[in-house]
């Protein structure tokens, strides 16, 4: 039986109007742009208006991919939203947007792989896709990680922002589309990055409110060197498994979480800077949206073109990584 190539029609994002700056961060926990520059690479993030919700964002990403894709909502199969900020716990954030887009045929669910959460959406897209059972699916990754973030917390207010970036996924001329998959999980490391509260182990109470549990938290260290080890590693073997080298690749699209963990991984693959996508500068940590919005904007700046070799890696909470090769 002939295998259906699947790629991306279309890519979208959206991004929140106001702007977060280190100097704003500055009066607001003992820190200064000095630090948090040269140990992260962030000089802003985007925080969502107090109107808008994750399912706001995920729909304005969601039309500008549409778009792209020259497809209408009626058209989609599947939604899937990657996500660890849902509006709610239930419905999922991919049924309220179901709903806003008009997708009336569309299945939808969301998908929790924190920053990772955006790679493990486009394997299962795409395993639909090969299958048969669907031919058009919308896979978005969206944040609204300020209303998780405790902004009297240094180690971690001065990371994350909010965002959202779309594709549309379905079938594509032979030699262009997804070439490889690696997803890893390593639920022994869940306690590094989490947010505890909230859930049935420890539900929302006055309690946990005061203490905080409904906050992310992290071991910023400890998630730094597994990064670095898990950038490399899925990268290589994604590459491996597409049967390609460093040299084929025209553009790395990774997970912006700190510009030191993206260092390390250009360095294992021997990528020069004008062949990795980096916005964090611009966006901060934006999670299962960061893969996307960095993948859009490389779309709209030309950056990225048709039958480009894309690597896509990231890794996050869970602990979780992924990575993918592309060809656009
Ligand atoms: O999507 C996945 C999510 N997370 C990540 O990828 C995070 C991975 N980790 C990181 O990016 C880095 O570990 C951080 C940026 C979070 C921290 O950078 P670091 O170089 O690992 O710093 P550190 O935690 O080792 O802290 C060094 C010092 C400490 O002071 P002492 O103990 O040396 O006196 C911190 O208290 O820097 C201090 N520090 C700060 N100083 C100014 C921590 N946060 C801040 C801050 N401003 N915001």
């Amino acid at each position: 039986m002939r295998e259906i190539p699947v790629g991306i029609l279309g890519t979208g994002k959206y991004v929140p109007e106001r702007r977060l700056t280190n100097q704003d961060l500055e009066q607001m926990v003992e820190t200064n742009d000095e630090w948090i520059v040269s140990r992260t690479g962030i000089r802003e993030r985007r925080i969502a208006d107090p109107a808008q919700a994750t399912s706001d964002l995920a729909y304005e990403a969601s039309l500008r991919a549409l778009q792209a894709a020259g497809l209408t909502a009626d058209q989609l199969d599947l939604i899937i939203v990657a996500t660890i900020t849902p509006d709610m716990f239930f419905p999922s954030t991919a049924c309220l947007l179901q709903e806003r887009l008009g997708a009336k045929q569309s299945a939808a669910f969301d998908l929790s792989a924190a920053c990772t959460g955006f790679i493990y959406a486009l394997a299962t897209a795409t395993g639909f896709i090969k299958t048969g059972m669907y031919r058009h699916i919308l896979v978005v990754g969206a944040e609204c990680l300020s209303r998780i973030t405790d902004y009297s917390d240094r180690n971690t207010c001065i990371l994350f922002g909010d965002g959202a970036g779309a594709v549309v996924v379905g079938e594509v001329a032979e030699g262009r589309g997804f070439r490889s998959f690696v997803l890893g999980a390593d639920g022994s490391g869940g306690e590094l990055l989490r947010m505890a509260g909230g859930g049935s182990r420890i539900p929302s109470t006055a309690q946990s409110v005061a203490e905080g549990r409904h906050f992310l938290e992290m071991n910023g260290r400890d998630v730094f060197k597994f990064a670095v080890r898990v950038m490399g590693s899925s990268a290589e073997e994604a590459l491996a498994k597409a049967g390609l080298g460093k040299n084929d690749i025209d553009l790395l699209i990774p997970h912006q979480a700190n510009v030191r963990i993206i260092q390390s991984a250009m360095e294992r693959l021997d990528l020069p800077e004008d062949k990795c996508v980096i916005n964090l500068d611009r966006y901060g940590n934006v999670s299962s949206a960061s893969i996307p919005l960095a993948l859009a904007e490389a779309v709209e700046e030309g950056r990225a073109k048709e039958g480009d070799c894309l690597l896509l890696v990231g890794f996050g909470g869970g602990l979780t990584w992924g990575a993918s090769v592309l060809i656009l």
